[in-house]
């Protein structure tokens, strides 16, 4: 899609890249500095992903995060951006005991943040909600394979997709997804073959968290793909970056001047008149 010249993406945009062959590319962002960046380089969406629970909000997993933590962290991001597509993640308790509580929750999204979409995790199992989104004439990227949000019922960050039965269960909740009126899926952690099974099997694009090449789009969480994360990245990252080394050089640097006198030169401060 980078390759395009495109005003602001649409939806629209995703499904002709699918039809073209053209690569959809995402990242994550949690605010407007980072999310001007992304824009401008060209990146296609932008996630505000509920990821922010790990790498914002000091949380160990996403399920703690709430709709309150997400909506300025997705104004900021909406704020910010002039090309990109921003997709707002649905967090964890947020839609999941009913379409009326899913469609209030999107409600909330679209008119407080500038979001242009909601995403939500669950195929088969949140269809009705996709749908009843969608009726209300606001897009929903799907995400299905591994959901984070659910990762103590799959017992831990687990490869989804796997075998003929994993195959097919994958293959349902795409098509479920795709029926009900989704624009996108984000396929996570799931073998490429898999992916490339779900890619060929619907209509609307697949993106790619670990899913690997076959998908339509790649997706990524910024702060591991630019090195500002310091723990376990997982295998399916390619680091493009050292952020994390940037910022403690620069940190040292400047306490050291800061001991030494060398900073605020002159340069740096005010005089009289
Ligand atoms: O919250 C998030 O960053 C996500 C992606 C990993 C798909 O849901």
């Amino acid at each position: 899609m980078a390759d395009e010249v495109v005003k602001r993406v649409r939806t629209r945009h995703f499904h002709n890249a699918k039809q073209q062959g053209i690569k959809i590319t995402g990242l994550t962002s949690y605010d407007m500095l980072t999310a001007a960046i992304f824009d401008k380089a060209g990146i296609d969406f932008l996630l505000v992903g509920d990821s922010a629970g790990n790498n914002v909000l000091g949380y160990d997993t996403t399920v703690p995060v709430t709709l309150d933590d997400l909506i300025p962290l997705t104004r900021g991001v909406a704020s910010a951006v002039k090309r990109a597509f921003v997709v707002a993640d649905m967090p964890f308790g947020s839609y999941e005991t009913s379409a009326d509580e899913a469609l209030h929750t999107a409600f909330r999204f679209m008119k407080e943040t500038g979001a242009h979409a909601v995403k939500l995790e669950g195929g088969v199992r949140s269809a009705e909600q996709i749908r009843r989104i969608v009726s209300a004439g606001i897009p929903v990227m799907a995400h299905i394979g591994f959901t984070p949000q659910s990762e103590h019922q799959l017992g831990g960050h687990v490869i989804q997709g796997r075998g003929e039965t994993g195959v097919e269960a994958l293959l349902a909740d795409a098509k479920a997804v795709e029926a009900a009126g989704a624009f996108a899926v984000v396929l996570e952690m799931v073998p490429n073959a898999a992916a490339k099974r779900v890619t060929e099997a619907v209509s609307i694009p697949t993106i790619s968290v670990g899913a690997g090449p076959h998908c339509d789009g790649q997706l990524l969480v910024w702060t591991d793909w630019a090195g500002l994360t310091t723990g376990r990245i997982p295998k399916f990252v390619k680091q493009y970056a050292n952020i994390a080394q940037v910022l403690g050089d620069a940190a040292t640097t400047w306490a050291a001047d800061v001991a030494s006198g060398a900073y605020p030169a002159p340069e740096h401060s005010y005089d009289d008149d």
